[in-house]
């Protein structure tokens, strides 16, 4: 059976390197280079080795396509591209909208779509269907279905074989037809009633974090003001063995998902007139995590840091990976700038980012931790500077939350 995967990112590619075992894999993606790098074995995505890649191109049963012919013999369509926000911050299915196009122009035959791309409740049923349905030049019968995706890249303990998997289609047929897909190579397949419930089930999840995240970054402020420390708050508060999970302060939060899909959430809330209050609060007190931290360094530095020397350790939006979407280190960064401060930043996984590049481990009058990448020394860190701020609480030695 050939199946095809549109969009080749985190998602996209994971999904492809574990269905080719399987499967007659076809990774379509808008981007040429990428496609190109896919092609000669190499792989963009931590978690997915180039030689498993490889390995699959060798035995015939991988190849990546910028071409939408090359989808038209697949009897399964996956969606993986991106769901960001608007520049007004509202959801953007403009992404999606290109997929379904893609499947409606080169699809002649029903197959079985299946999203993975994270939107909100109704998106399959409401937008998917009728948009495929718009660009296919004849009417087909395709099966619909959703499985959203929890990949958490970086991760070891966790992948697409253990971590437990929602499905649901629109039909009971495109329900069969999706769990016989994934149980090849997933072990827990979770039904649900509709396709809906999984929407709302994965925005769910991931507003879950982004609230307590903004309410241990509250506390941290709380914790500061009263002179106590916050991490050995949440220690003792740990010691309860329900009912508690333990969150951990931070600069904010970063990344494809934690930043964006609660406000999905939101979006869709507030169109059928339900509030979002707490989830809308939740990002904003994220949000403002940068300013308060740089007013701690302020502070901390005799009430100015006009022309200091400042340098940022940690620019991907968590440790040991190379992504920068959303990340915290960008408001940190823009914070230290408006105060006057010289910003350099550090972080070899990145390497470059924004027309910049990773700058020495040395030499600043202030360095500020938002991200800690397990390969970086902490002796290194706190010899950078002879002020260190470290938003982590990993690194023993340096001023903290
Ligand atoms: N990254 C994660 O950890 C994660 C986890 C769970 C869910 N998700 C969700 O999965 C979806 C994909 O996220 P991602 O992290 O893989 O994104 P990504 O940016 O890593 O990859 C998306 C890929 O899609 C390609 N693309 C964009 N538009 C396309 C189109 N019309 N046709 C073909 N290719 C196209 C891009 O070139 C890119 O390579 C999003 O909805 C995201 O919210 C992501």
């Amino acid at each position: 059976m050939k199946v095809g995967i549109i969009g080749q990112g985190y998602v996209g590619l994971t999904i492809s390197a574990f269905a080719a075992e399987y499967f007659d894999v076809v990774g379509f993606d808008l981007n040429p280079k990428i496609v190109e790098q896919l092609n000669l074995g190499v792989s963009h995505i931590e978690g997915i080795e180039s030689a498993l890649l490889a390995k699959w191109i060798r035995a015939g049963r991988y190849k990546a396509t910028t071409r939408g012919s090359d989808l038209s013999d697949c009897e399964i369509i996956v969606i993986a591209v991106p769901t960001p926000l608007t520049g007004d911050r509202k959801p953007d299915l403009s992404y999606i909208d290109s997929a379904c196009k893609t499947i409606g122009q080169n699809l002649s035959k029903p197959v079985l779509v299946i999203n993975e791309s994270t939107s909100f409740p109704g998106t399959l049923r409401d937008f998917i269907k009728p948009t495929i349905e718009k660009y296919s030049q004849a009417p087909i019968e395709h099966m619909y279905a959703i499985s959203p995706e929890r990949v958490d890249p970086g991760r070891s303990d966790f992948n697409q074989k253990n971590t437990p998997r929602l499905y649901s289609g629109l039909t009971s047929e495109a329900t069969d037809r999706t769990k016989d897909f994934y149980s090849k190579f997933c072990d827990n397949l979770v039904q649900v009633s509709s396709p809906e419930v999984a929407e709302a089930a994965k925005l769910f999840e991931n507003t879950f974090r982004q609230v307590n995240i903004a309410l241990v970054n509250e506390f941290a402020q709380i914790a500061h003001s009263l002179g106590i420390s916050v991490y050995e708050t949440l220690d003792a508060a740990n010691t309860k063995p329900y009912g508690f999970m333990k969150f951990t302060p931070s600069a904010g939060v970063g990344g494809h998902c934690i930043p964006v899909d609660p406000t999905y959430l939101a979006a869709v809330a507030e169109e059928h007139g339900a509030p979002a209050t707490f989830i809308r609060r939740a990002n904003e007190v994220n949000l403002e995590m940068s300013e308060y931290i740089v007013r701690r360094v302020t502070e901390d530095n005799g009430g100015s840091l006009q022309g200091k020397n400042a340098l940022v350790v940690g620019v991907a939006y968590k440790p040991n990976v190379a992504d920068v979407r959303e990340t915290a280190a960008e408001l940190v960064i823009e914070q230290l700038r408006n105060q006057g401060a010289v910003v350099t930043w550090h972080d070899d996984i990145v390497g470059s980012w924004k027309g910049e590049s990773s700058a020495p481990l040395q030499g600043a009058d202030l360095t500020v931790i938002v991200t800690k990448h397990d390969s970086v020394d902490e002796k290194k860190i706190l010899a950078s500077a002879p002020y260190v701020f470290d938003t982590t609480g990993k690194v023993k030695g340096a001023k903290g939350l």
